[in-house]
């Protein structure tokens, strides 16, 4: 359940996301899912591969990337990655695993050079569980894990517009009780833009956004086991 002292950090929000908190937090409504006893977080498996993609072509502003991709992600990083799935709604899974709709997702590795790093690439949550608090389990889940043991560092890009991204995971930091450093990572150009505001101007959805570098840390995991 949300924590009700969290609340006065959501001002932000748009009116139908306060809405939608306090409806959830009365308890009256448990049809979106958003009853964490309903939400069952574990390793991706291959089964979960089209659901996790379906999930992040609708989480704009992530890009899409080919279900081979998932699935490569399900089958040789799912000690890193981490699925959220509702229980309580049947998903694409059922048919093999008798899994529920996948409705959150998580995607790290440990970067081979890096040894005390823990990359996150995608987090995406469905639209009708967000705002309360999935995100932020899903990372702990990983950073539980065996798997990031030895980590004093987690990285992530993030596009300058993106601020329910950027709010994540300051909010992470804050509860490491660790620094949070931002940097250029990739530019425009990267993503093969060599102009991009005259590319916005010819075609609004063309170009990527330049993605920053958050580096949160250093932090002792070992506080969380
Ligand atoms: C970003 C995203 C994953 C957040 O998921 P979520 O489950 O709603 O996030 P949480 O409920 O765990 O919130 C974590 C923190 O971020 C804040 N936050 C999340 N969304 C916010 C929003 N729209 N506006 C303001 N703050 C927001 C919360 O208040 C919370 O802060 P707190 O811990 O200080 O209270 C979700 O909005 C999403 O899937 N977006 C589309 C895909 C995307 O952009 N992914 C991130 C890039 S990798």
């Amino acid at each position: 359940m949300p924590n009700p002292e969290q609340a006065p950090t959501r001002i932000t929000m748009g009116a139908e996301e306060l809405i939608g908190r306090i409806r959830g937090r009365r308890g009256g409504s448990m049809k979106d899912g958003r009853d964490s006893g309903r939400l069952k977080l574990r390793k991706p498996c291959v089964e979960d591969g089209a659901g996790i993609s379906a999930l992040v072509e609708s989480s704009k502003p992530l890009d899409p990337n080919s279900t081979y991709c998932y699935l490569l992600l399900c089958r040789d990083f799912a000690e890193t990655c981490v699925v959220a799935e509702d229980v309580a709604k049947v998903g694409t899974a059922d048919e093999t695993g008798g899994a529920g709709e996948i409705v959150g997702f998580l995607s790290g590795y440990r970067p081979p050079e890096r040894g005390d790093v823990f990359f996150v690439w995608q987090v995406a949550v469905d639209a009708d569980t967000r705002n309360f608090g999935l995100a932020k389990r899903m990372l702990r889940e990983a950073l539980k894990r065996p798997s990031t043991r030895g980590c004093r560092f987690l990285e992530t890009t993030i596009s300058p517009s993106n601020e329910p991204s950027k709010r994540l995971f300051t909010s992470l930091a804050r509860e490491l009780q660790a620094r949070c450093e931002v940097s250029a990572c990739f530019s425009e150009s990267h993503f093969g833009s060599r102009d991009p505001e005259e590319d916005q101007r010819a075609d609004p959805k063309a170009g990527h956004e330049a993605e920053y570098l958050f580096r949160i840390g250093p932090f002792d995991l070992e506080r969380m086991r």
